[in-house]
């Protein structure tokens, strides 16, 4: 348990910990915040056991040297939670040093037992939820979070914006197989213990509430949502409701259910229709050219006063045209790549005069787990940083680089500028930079290759 806890011998005989240890969770709590220094969670598998459980003797030793002992029991239903008895809080009072036990005598099966310290937290072993966990960018983005050990809970409501079948295969990648998901969407990664997927919306109110009565999150990184830009003006209500009654879903509960840090996707998009280069975090992104970016601005609004209100830590982060394997079928990168495989036209918009900061996907998931970490602080916790490659790349120059990775002529259509888009964006990442030593490693020529590799693999 990453010596977060020791276990000594019972005075009865056999050993303080039965049942199996399991990474948990701590939360960090700031002062106002703090309820204990430790955490003992048992978590059972099912209701009954909780009910024989709570008759049995629950010891917490040694004796009281001012540590605040939190014992928490947590009942994990195949299906949902019973949620008369899924969190039992029992304050145990003070006790001795952090390496304080838990003994849970005669219950079959076993509970999890799990003792947590402070200093544990930030390591490995916080609980993150991911939403938007089958998008390009949220999926991803778990993957990185596996690899650091997180647990995690992924929702998304799997829509149909682009093909679900691409969100299924991201899903799958991840160790989420669509033959194991239950009727109400739930299931378990076959290949990362700690991860647990969930088809939810985040406009339905009563089901995201449930979820933080039920868990214990200590972050959130918001990646689901409404996303495209032309969209928006085909179907405005879709941003609204999932962009805006979402974002104040997830809100109102990281203020009920305080979380450490709420990390959330904005845009380049609220920029509009600038044309100072490169935009700075200081710029006026108060006149937005599109629903989208419109929705995306009042994310950062939104996350601002519940920051200043409540205290919750937020960080928004602006997006600078995101590329890579897993890519999304409506952005200009698939678009272009897909049509070159295909031999069909590309639709080129505003003749070829634009520029994008087309930003590798191991980047920004770089950048997403780093800003994670490190949540802000402070009276307002809420920070907003731009996150691109910073380096504007020509929509001609991108192109001709998917000819070379692919051997295959493009077939241009020149068209003119589309409603709602800009003409260029480019992102000025001084402050990522600095504040978390964020630095983009895939130029786009490595970055197309390892696209184009993906491609050939996925739609062969
Ligand atoms: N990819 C980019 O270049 C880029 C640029 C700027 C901003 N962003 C923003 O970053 C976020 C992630 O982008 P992405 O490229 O991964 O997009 P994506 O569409 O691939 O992922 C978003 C996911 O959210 C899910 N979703 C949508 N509405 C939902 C709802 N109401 N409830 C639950 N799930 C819902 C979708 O099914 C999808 O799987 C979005 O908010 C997007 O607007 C992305």
């Amino acid at each position: 348990m990453d010596g977060a806890s020791n276990p000594v011998a019972y005075p009865g005989g056999g050993d303080m910990f039965c049942g199996k240890q399991r990474p948990g969770i701590y939360r960090q709590l700031s002062t106002e915040r703090r309820r204990a220094d430790v955490v003992a969670d048992l978590r059972f598998g099912r209701s009954g056991d909780l009910h024989d459980a709570i008759h049995l003797p629950v010891v917490l030793l040694p004796p009281d040297r001012g540590i605040a002992v939190t014992l928490r029991i947590l009942v994990d239903q195949p299906g949902g939670f019973d949620d008369d008895s899924n969190l039992w809080y029992h304050s145990i009072g003070s006790y001795s040093d952090l390496g304080a036990i838990v003994w849970v005598g005669g219950i079959s099966p076993q509970p999890y037992v799990n003792l947590q310290r402070k200093e544990t937290l930030n390591r490995r072993v916080m609980k993150i939820l991911v939403t938007g966990a089958a998008g390009f960018i949220g999926s991803a983005t778990i993957k990185a979070l596996m690899k650091k050990g997180y647990e995690i809970i992924g929702i998304d409501n799997l829509n149909d914006y682009y093909d679900p079948e691409l969100k299924l295969a991201r899903l799958a990648s991840t160790g989420i197989d669509r033959a194991t998901l239950t009727a109400e969407g739930v299931a378990e990664s076959d290949t990362y213990s700690g991860y647990r997927f969930m088809r939810l919306d985040l406009a339905d109110r009563e089901g995201i509430d449930k979820l933080f009565d039920r868990e214990e999150i200590d972050g959130v990184i918001n990646l689901g949502g409404q996303a495209g830009v032309r969209y928006s003006l085909v179907n405005p209500y879709a941003y609204i409701e999932s962009n805006v009654v979402g974002f104040l879903n997830i809100l109102e509960n990281c203020r009920r259910h305080p979380v450490n840090h709420l990390v959330y996707a904005s845009s380049s998009s609220v920029y509009g229709m600038r044309s100072d280069m490169p935009y700075r975090e200081s710029d006026k992104t108060d006149t937005p050219v599109s629903l989208y970016a419109a929705t995306k601005k009042s994310n950062e609004l939104m996350a601002y006063a519940y920051s200043h209100l409540y205290g919750i830590p937020a960080t928004g982060l602006r997006f600078f045209t995101v590329y890579g394997p897993w890519g999304r079928p409506d952005m200009a990168p698939y678009l272009f790549l897909h049509a070159v495989m295909e031999g069909k036209p590309i639709r080129v918009f505003n003749h070829g005069d634009m520029q994008r900061d087309f930003t590798y996907i191991d980047d920004i998931v770089e950048g997403v787990v780093r800003v994670l970490e490190h949540a802000p602080d402070g009276e307002d916790p809420h920070r907003v940083y731009n996150i691109g490659h910073s380096e504007p790349v020509e929509l001609m120059d991108f192109i001709r680089t998917i000819e070379q990775v692919s051997g295959k002529k493009a077939i241009m259509q020149m068209e003119d500028m589309q409603a709602g888009d800009v003409v260029c964006t480019y992102a000025d990442t001084t402050h990522l930079e600095e504040d978390f030593d964020f630095h983009p490693q895939i130029g786009v020529e490595e970055g197309i290759r390892r696209y184009y590799e993906w491609y050939k693999s996925y739609y062969k």
